[in-house]
Protein backbone atom coordinates (compact mmCIF):
# COMPACT_ATOMS: atom_id res chain seq x y z
CA UNK A 1 0.00 0.00 0.00
CA UNK A 2 1.29 3.09 -1.01
CA UNK A 3 1.44 6.01 1.57
CA UNK A 4 -1.46 8.54 1.46
CA UNK A 5 -0.24 11.90 -0.10
CA UNK A 6 -2.43 15.06 0.48
CA UNK A 7 -0.76 17.38 -1.68
CA UNK A 8 0.49 15.63 -4.23
CA UNK A 9 -2.25 13.97 -5.08
CA UNK A 10 -4.73 16.54 -5.08
CA UNK A 11 -7.67 14.95 -5.17
CA UNK A 12 -7.37 13.63 -1.62
CA UNK A 13 -9.08 15.97 1.27
CA UNK A 14 -6.97 14.91 4.04
CA UNK A 15 -8.63 15.70 7.85
CA UNK A 16 -7.59 14.44 11.10
CA UNK A 17 -10.14 13.49 13.75
CA UNK A 18 -9.26 13.15 17.31
CA UNK A 19 -12.31 11.65 19.74
CA UNK A 20 -12.23 11.49 23.72
CA UNK A 21 -15.38 9.62 24.56
CA UNK A 22 -17.34 9.43 27.48
CA UNK A 23 -15.71 6.22 28.63
CA UNK A 24 -12.54 8.34 28.99
CA UNK A 25 -10.76 5.06 27.82
CA UNK A 26 -8.05 6.89 25.47
CA UNK A 27 -7.64 9.44 22.19
CA UNK A 28 -9.02 7.55 19.01
CA UNK A 29 -7.32 9.84 16.11
CA UNK A 30 -7.91 9.14 12.31
CA UNK A 31 -6.31 10.45 9.25
CA UNK A 32 -9.24 10.23 6.65
CA UNK A 33 -10.02 11.20 3.07
CA UNK A 34 -12.89 13.19 3.18
CA UNK A 35 -13.18 13.90 -0.63
CA UNK A 36 -14.91 10.63 -1.37
CA UNK A 37 -18.87 10.93 -0.50
CA UNK A 38 -17.96 8.17 2.01
CA UNK A 39 -14.95 9.31 4.02
CA UNK A 40 -11.86 6.62 4.24
CA UNK A 41 -9.81 5.97 7.02
CA UNK A 42 -6.30 5.67 5.82
CA UNK A 43 -4.57 5.62 9.47
CA UNK A 44 -5.94 5.29 13.05
CA UNK A 45 -3.85 5.33 16.46
CA UNK A 46 -5.85 4.90 19.67
CA UNK A 47 -3.31 6.23 22.45
CA UNK A 48 -4.56 5.26 25.94
CA UNK A 49 -5.68 8.17 28.42
CA UNK A 50 -2.66 8.35 31.24
CA UNK A 51 -4.37 7.47 34.06
CA UNK A 52 -3.41 10.77 36.38
CA UNK A 53 -5.04 12.92 33.70
CA UNK A 54 -8.02 10.01 33.28
CA UNK A 55 -8.36 10.68 37.14
CA UNK A 56 -8.07 14.66 36.91
CA UNK A 57 -10.95 14.57 34.28
CA UNK A 58 -13.01 12.12 35.89
CA UNK A 59 -12.80 14.50 38.60
CA UNK A 60 -13.92 17.64 36.79
CA UNK A 61 -17.35 15.89 35.94
CA UNK A 62 -18.12 17.11 39.34
CA UNK A 63 -17.68 20.39 41.42
CA UNK A 64 -14.45 21.18 43.44
CA UNK A 65 -11.63 23.34 44.58
CA UNK A 66 -10.02 25.61 42.02
CA UNK A 67 -11.79 23.83 38.93
CA UNK A 68 -11.51 27.21 36.87
CA UNK A 69 -7.59 26.53 36.83
CA UNK A 70 -7.68 23.03 37.10
CA UNK A 71 -9.72 22.12 33.68
CA UNK A 72 -7.64 24.74 31.80
CA UNK A 73 -4.68 22.75 33.36
CA UNK A 74 -6.59 19.23 32.23
CA UNK A 75 -6.97 20.68 28.80
CA UNK A 76 -3.53 21.38 27.93
CA UNK A 77 -2.48 18.28 28.85
CA UNK A 78 -5.43 16.74 27.17
CA UNK A 79 -4.14 19.31 23.63
CA UNK A 80 -0.20 17.78 24.13
CA UNK A 81 -1.85 14.19 24.04
CA UNK A 82 -3.91 14.99 21.04
CA UNK A 83 -0.60 16.54 19.37
CA UNK A 84 1.72 13.48 20.06
CA UNK A 85 -1.68 11.35 18.37
CA UNK A 86 -1.56 13.58 15.00
CA UNK A 87 2.41 13.41 15.12
CA UNK A 88 2.34 9.87 15.59
CA UNK A 89 -0.21 9.37 12.79
CA UNK A 90 1.96 11.71 10.37
CA UNK A 91 4.93 9.72 10.91
CA UNK A 92 2.92 6.33 10.43
CA UNK A 93 1.97 7.47 6.94
CA UNK A 94 4.69 9.71 6.03
CA UNK A 95 2.97 13.11 5.80
CA UNK A 96 3.63 16.34 6.67
CA UNK A 97 1.08 18.81 8.90
CA UNK A 98 0.87 20.63 5.64
CA UNK A 99 -0.74 17.85 3.81
CA UNK A 100 -3.68 18.02 6.37
CA UNK A 101 -6.56 20.67 5.55
CA UNK A 102 -7.61 20.45 9.21
CA UNK A 103 -8.34 18.56 12.75
CA UNK A 104 -11.55 18.04 14.08
CA UNK A 105 -11.18 18.02 17.68
CA UNK A 106 -13.75 17.25 19.57
CA UNK A 107 -12.19 17.68 23.32
CA UNK A 108 -13.22 15.80 26.67
CA UNK A 109 -16.95 16.51 27.69
CA UNK A 110 -17.12 17.40 31.49
CA UNK A 111 -20.57 18.65 31.60
CA UNK A 112 -23.53 18.34 29.35
CA UNK A 113 -26.77 20.89 30.81
CA UNK A 114 -28.28 21.89 27.41
CA UNK A 115 -31.53 22.07 29.23
CA UNK A 116 -28.95 25.39 30.94
CA UNK A 117 -27.58 26.49 27.79
CA UNK A 118 -23.95 24.95 27.64
CA UNK A 119 -22.21 21.93 27.29
CA UNK A 120 -18.57 21.42 27.61
CA UNK A 121 -15.82 20.21 26.03
CA UNK A 122 -12.66 20.60 27.80
CA UNK A 123 -9.80 20.90 24.74
CA UNK A 124 -6.80 23.84 24.10
CA UNK A 125 -7.11 24.02 20.43
CA UNK A 126 -4.93 27.23 20.03
CA UNK A 127 -2.34 25.46 21.78
CA UNK A 128 -3.03 22.47 19.56
CA UNK A 129 -2.72 24.66 16.25
CA UNK A 130 0.01 26.11 17.61
CA UNK A 131 2.06 22.11 18.50
CA UNK A 132 0.87 20.66 14.95
CA UNK A 133 1.30 23.30 12.27
CA UNK A 134 -2.27 22.42 11.55
CA UNK A 135 -5.73 24.38 11.26
CA UNK A 136 -7.65 23.07 14.31
CA UNK A 137 -11.96 22.77 14.46
CA UNK A 138 -13.02 22.40 17.94
CA UNK A 139 -16.43 22.85 20.00
CA UNK A 140 -18.79 21.24 17.98
CA UNK A 141 -21.56 20.73 20.37
CA UNK A 142 -22.24 24.40 21.40
CA UNK A 143 -23.64 25.93 18.39
CA UNK A 144 -26.14 23.44 18.15
CA UNK A 145 -27.44 24.05 21.78
CA UNK A 146 -27.37 27.93 20.96
CA UNK A 147 -29.92 27.07 18.67
CA UNK A 148 -32.01 24.97 21.25
CA UNK A 149 -30.58 21.77 20.34
CA UNK A 150 -29.09 18.99 22.72
CA UNK A 151 -25.75 19.30 21.32
CA UNK A 152 -25.88 15.56 20.86
CA UNK A 153 -25.87 13.16 19.21
CA UNK A 154 -23.92 14.97 16.58
CA UNK A 155 -22.82 11.69 14.66
CA UNK A 156 -26.21 10.74 12.64
CA UNK A 157 -25.39 13.02 9.59
CA UNK A 158 -22.31 10.71 9.22
CA UNK A 159 -23.91 7.32 10.36
CA UNK A 160 -26.66 7.83 7.39
CA UNK A 161 -23.47 8.58 5.08
CA UNK A 162 -21.54 5.36 6.17
CA UNK A 163 -24.04 3.00 7.29
CA UNK A 164 -27.16 4.44 4.79
CA UNK A 165 -29.01 1.56 3.09
CA UNK A 166 -32.66 1.62 1.12
CA UNK A 167 -33.66 -0.56 4.44
CA UNK A 168 -34.81 0.99 7.80
CA UNK A 169 -31.65 0.87 9.98
CA UNK A 170 -30.85 1.40 13.33
CA UNK A 171 -26.95 2.17 14.03
CA UNK A 172 -26.30 2.33 17.59
CA UNK A 173 -22.95 3.55 19.18
CA UNK A 174 -21.79 2.17 22.12
CA UNK A 175 -19.56 4.55 24.08
CA UNK A 176 -19.57 5.77 27.15
CA UNK A 177 -23.17 6.47 26.35
CA UNK A 178 -24.79 4.83 23.98
CA UNK A 179 -26.75 6.70 20.92
CA UNK A 180 -29.51 5.52 18.41
CA UNK A 181 -29.69 6.98 14.94
CA UNK A 182 -32.44 5.50 13.21
CA UNK A 183 -31.85 5.95 9.12
CA UNK A 184 -34.94 5.50 6.73
CA UNK A 185 -34.44 6.65 3.15
CA UNK A 186 -33.47 9.90 3.23
CA UNK A 187 -34.85 10.43 6.89
CA UNK A 188 -32.61 10.54 10.06
CA UNK A 189 -33.15 11.08 13.43
CA UNK A 190 -31.33 9.97 16.24
CA UNK A 191 -30.56 10.13 20.44
CA UNK A 192 -28.75 9.07 23.42
CA UNK A 193 -30.45 5.91 24.65
CA UNK A 194 -28.81 5.99 27.92
CA UNK A 195 -25.59 4.35 29.29
CA UNK A 196 -23.30 2.37 26.75
CA UNK A 197 -19.95 1.07 28.95
CA UNK A 198 -19.96 3.61 31.85
CA UNK A 199 -21.33 1.69 34.25
CA UNK A 200 -20.32 -1.57 33.37
CA UNK A 201 -16.63 0.39 33.79
CA UNK A 202 -17.12 1.98 36.94
CA UNK A 203 -18.54 -1.25 38.42
CA UNK A 204 -15.32 -3.16 36.76
CA UNK A 205 -13.73 -0.44 38.61
CA UNK A 206 -15.13 -0.17 41.54
CA UNK A 207 -15.38 -4.34 42.71
CA UNK A 208 -12.85 -6.04 40.14
CA UNK A 209 -9.96 -3.55 40.02
CA UNK A 210 -10.27 -3.54 35.94
CA UNK A 211 -10.93 -1.01 33.42
CA UNK A 212 -14.08 -2.79 31.69
CA UNK A 213 -15.21 -6.25 31.15
CA UNK A 214 -13.66 -7.86 28.44
CA UNK A 215 -15.68 -9.33 26.01
CA UNK A 216 -18.43 -9.20 28.62
CA UNK A 217 -17.04 -12.45 29.96
CA UNK A 218 -17.27 -11.71 34.20
CA UNK A 219 -20.92 -10.43 33.42
CA UNK A 220 -21.87 -13.93 31.43
CA UNK A 221 -20.85 -15.62 34.79
CA UNK A 222 -24.02 -14.40 36.67
CA UNK A 223 -27.59 -14.09 35.80
CA UNK A 224 -28.77 -10.71 36.18
CA UNK A 225 -31.50 -8.97 38.58
CA UNK A 226 -34.85 -8.86 37.08
CA UNK A 227 -35.80 -6.38 40.09
CA UNK A 228 -32.90 -4.35 39.72
CA UNK A 229 -32.89 -4.23 36.29
CA UNK A 230 -36.52 -3.04 36.30
CA UNK A 231 -36.18 -0.45 38.97
CA UNK A 232 -33.59 1.14 37.14
CA UNK A 233 -35.22 0.96 33.90
CA UNK A 234 -38.13 3.11 35.55
CA UNK A 235 -36.12 5.98 35.97
CA UNK A 236 -37.78 8.70 33.34
CA UNK A 237 -34.87 9.24 30.96
CA UNK A 238 -35.59 5.98 29.40
CA UNK A 239 -39.18 6.51 28.89
CA UNK A 240 -38.58 10.51 27.64
CA UNK A 241 -39.32 10.93 23.66
CA UNK A 242 -36.58 12.24 21.55
CA UNK A 243 -34.43 14.50 21.27
CA UNK A 244 -32.77 13.31 24.32
CA UNK A 245 -29.06 13.52 24.81
CA UNK A 246 -27.22 12.76 28.28
CA UNK A 247 -23.78 11.99 29.64
CA UNK A 248 -22.00 11.16 33.43
CA UNK A 249 -23.68 13.58 35.05
CA UNK A 250 -27.03 11.14 35.36
CA UNK A 251 -25.46 7.69 34.91
CA UNK A 252 -23.16 7.38 37.75
CA UNK A 253 -22.40 4.93 40.15
CA UNK A 254 -24.14 6.45 42.78
CA UNK A 255 -27.20 6.17 40.50
CA UNK A 256 -26.75 2.71 40.49
CA UNK A 257 -26.51 2.53 44.41
CA UNK A 258 -29.39 4.76 44.90
CA UNK A 259 -31.39 1.07 44.20
CA UNK A 260 -31.41 -0.26 47.28
CA UNK A 261 -31.62 -3.86 45.62
CA UNK A 262 -28.01 -3.18 44.15
CA UNK A 263 -26.25 -2.42 47.62
CA UNK A 264 -27.66 -5.91 48.54
CA UNK A 265 -26.27 -8.16 45.66
CA UNK A 266 -23.36 -9.88 45.10
CA UNK A 267 -21.25 -7.45 42.52
CA UNK A 268 -21.53 -10.11 39.71
CA UNK A 269 -24.88 -9.80 39.92
CA UNK A 270 -24.99 -6.34 40.31
CA UNK A 271 -22.78 -6.53 36.86
CA UNK A 272 -24.44 -8.69 34.96
CA UNK A 273 -27.61 -6.51 35.63
CA UNK A 274 -25.94 -3.28 34.22
CA UNK A 275 -24.58 -5.07 31.24
CA UNK A 276 -28.52 -5.97 31.03
CA UNK A 277 -30.06 -2.85 31.81
CA UNK A 278 -27.84 -1.27 28.64
CA UNK A 279 -28.79 -3.69 26.49
CA UNK A 280 -32.60 -3.66 27.19
CA UNK A 281 -32.36 0.26 27.21
CA UNK A 282 -30.84 0.08 23.58
CA UNK A 283 -33.58 -2.48 22.44
CA UNK A 284 -36.48 -1.06 24.16
CA UNK A 285 -35.07 2.41 22.80
CA UNK A 286 -35.07 0.69 19.28
CA UNK A 287 -38.17 -1.00 20.00
CA UNK A 288 -40.01 2.21 20.74
CA UNK A 289 -38.62 4.66 18.13
CA UNK A 290 -36.77 2.75 15.25
CA UNK A 291 -39.70 0.13 14.94
CA UNK A 292 -38.94 -0.37 11.16
CA UNK A 293 -35.58 -0.65 11.49
CA UNK A 294 -34.81 -4.41 9.68
CA UNK A 295 -31.53 -4.58 11.06
CA UNK A 296 -29.23 -2.87 13.65
CA UNK A 297 -25.55 -2.46 13.49
CA UNK A 298 -23.05 -1.56 16.32
CA UNK A 299 -20.33 0.37 16.74
CA UNK A 300 -17.59 1.75 19.57
CA UNK A 301 -16.04 -0.51 22.55
CA UNK A 302 -19.45 -2.22 23.69
CA UNK A 303 -19.77 -3.67 20.49
CA UNK A 304 -16.39 -6.15 21.64
CA UNK A 305 -19.08 -6.87 24.83
CA UNK A 306 -20.32 -10.05 23.85
CA UNK A 307 -22.83 -10.80 26.65
CA UNK A 308 -24.28 -7.08 25.64
CA UNK A 309 -24.90 -7.72 22.16
CA UNK A 310 -26.16 -11.43 22.13
CA UNK A 311 -28.80 -9.83 24.76
CA UNK A 312 -29.30 -6.91 22.91
CA UNK A 313 -30.20 -9.65 19.80
CA UNK A 314 -32.21 -11.56 21.99
CA UNK A 315 -34.42 -8.49 22.83
CA UNK A 316 -34.73 -7.60 19.13
CA UNK A 317 -35.68 -11.06 18.03
CA UNK A 318 -33.93 -12.81 15.10
CA UNK A 319 -35.70 -11.08 12.08
CA UNK A 320 -33.74 -8.00 12.94
CA UNK A 321 -30.27 -9.10 12.58
CA UNK A 322 -27.44 -7.65 14.69
CA UNK A 323 -24.30 -6.63 13.02
CA UNK A 324 -20.94 -5.20 13.70
CA UNK A 325 -19.38 -2.08 11.63
CA UNK A 326 -16.51 -4.45 11.06
CA UNK A 327 -18.89 -6.87 9.58
CA UNK A 328 -20.12 -4.13 7.05
CA UNK A 329 -16.61 -3.38 5.93
CA UNK A 330 -15.98 0.09 8.42
CA UNK A 331 -14.12 -0.10 11.46
CA UNK A 332 -16.56 0.19 14.56
CA UNK A 333 -13.34 1.59 17.07
CA UNK A 334 -12.82 4.46 13.93
CA UNK A 335 -16.49 5.86 13.27
CA UNK A 336 -16.69 8.76 16.17
CA UNK A 337 -13.28 10.15 15.21
CA UNK A 338 -14.00 9.89 11.36
CA UNK A 339 -16.94 11.59 11.98
CA UNK A 340 -14.81 14.38 13.85
CA UNK A 341 -12.99 14.72 10.69
CA UNK A 342 -15.63 14.54 8.70
CA UNK A 343 -17.48 17.65 11.20
CA UNK A 344 -14.18 19.51 10.21
CA UNK A 345 -14.28 19.32 6.87
CA UNK A 346 -18.24 20.69 7.12
CA UNK A 347 -16.95 23.54 8.93
CA UNK A 348 -14.37 24.25 6.44
CA UNK A 349 -17.11 23.92 3.56
CA UNK A 350 -19.53 26.21 5.93
CA UNK A 351 -22.05 23.15 5.80
CA UNK A 352 -24.15 22.22 8.44
CA UNK A 353 -23.06 19.22 11.16
CA UNK A 354 -26.59 18.51 13.01
CA UNK A 355 -29.34 17.32 12.52
CA UNK A 356 -32.14 18.84 13.73
CA UNK A 357 -34.01 15.67 13.86
CA UNK A 358 -31.59 13.94 16.31
CA UNK A 359 -30.67 17.13 18.31
CA UNK A 360 -33.46 19.19 18.33
CA UNK A 361 -32.03 22.38 17.10
CA UNK A 362 -34.29 25.18 15.44
CA UNK A 363 -32.28 24.40 11.96
CA UNK A 364 -28.89 22.94 10.48
CA UNK A 365 -26.31 25.02 11.86
CA UNK A 366 -22.55 24.83 11.16
CA UNK A 367 -20.26 23.28 13.84
CA UNK A 368 -17.13 24.26 15.27
CA UNK A 369 -14.84 27.36 15.73
CA UNK A 370 -11.56 27.56 13.78
CA UNK A 371 -8.56 28.22 15.23
CA UNK A 372 -6.09 28.73 12.36
CA UNK A 373 -2.41 27.45 12.63
CA UNK A 374 -1.00 30.49 10.97
N1 LIG B 1 -12.78 -6.07 24.36
C1 LIG B 1 -13.72 -5.37 24.98
N2 LIG B 1 -14.70 -5.98 25.66
C2 LIG B 1 -15.66 -5.28 26.29
N3 LIG B 1 -15.72 -3.94 26.30
C3 LIG B 1 -14.77 -3.27 25.62
C4 LIG B 1 -13.73 -3.93 24.93
N4 LIG B 1 -12.93 -3.00 24.36
C5 LIG B 1 -13.46 -1.80 24.69
N5 LIG B 1 -14.55 -1.96 25.45
C6 LIG B 1 -15.39 -0.93 26.05
O1 LIG B 1 -15.44 0.17 25.18
C7 LIG B 1 -15.12 1.38 25.88
C8 LIG B 1 -14.51 2.36 24.94
O2 LIG B 1 -15.41 2.55 23.87
P1 LIG B 1 -15.40 3.85 22.99
O3 LIG B 1 -14.00 4.29 22.79
O4 LIG B 1 -16.22 3.55 21.80
O5 LIG B 1 -16.16 4.82 23.94
P2 LIG B 1 -15.97 6.37 24.20
O6 LIG B 1 -14.52 6.65 24.36
O7 LIG B 1 -16.89 6.76 25.30
O8 LIG B 1 -16.42 6.96 22.83
P3 LIG B 1 -17.61 7.84 22.29
O9 LIG B 1 -18.08 8.76 23.35
O10 LIG B 1 -16.87 8.53 21.19
O11 LIG B 1 -18.63 6.96 21.74
C9 LIG B 1 -14.19 0.91 26.99
O12 LIG B 1 -14.21 1.82 28.05
C10 LIG B 1 -14.79 -0.43 27.34
O13 LIG B 1 -15.85 -0.27 28.24
MG1 LIG C 1 -12.90 5.91 23.45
Amino acid sequence: MSPPSGSVNGARELFIGLMTGTSLDGVDAVLADCAPRVPTSLAHVHVPMPPTLRAELLALNASGADEIHRAHVAAQDLARIYAATVTSLLENSKLKSSDVRAIGAHGQTVRHRPDLGYTVQLNAPALLAELTGIDVVADFRSRDVAAGGQGAPLVPAFHRIVFGSDRPRAVVNIGGISNVTALDGERVMGFDAGPGNVLIDGWMAAHFDAAFDAGGALAATSLPDKELVDTLMSDAYFSAAPPKSTGRDLFTLDWVRRAARARQLDARVVLASLTELTARSIGDAIARWVPAAEDVVVCGGGARNSTLTRSLQRRLGASRPVRTADELGVAGDQVEALAFAWLARCHLHREAGNVPAATGARGPRVLGALYPAA
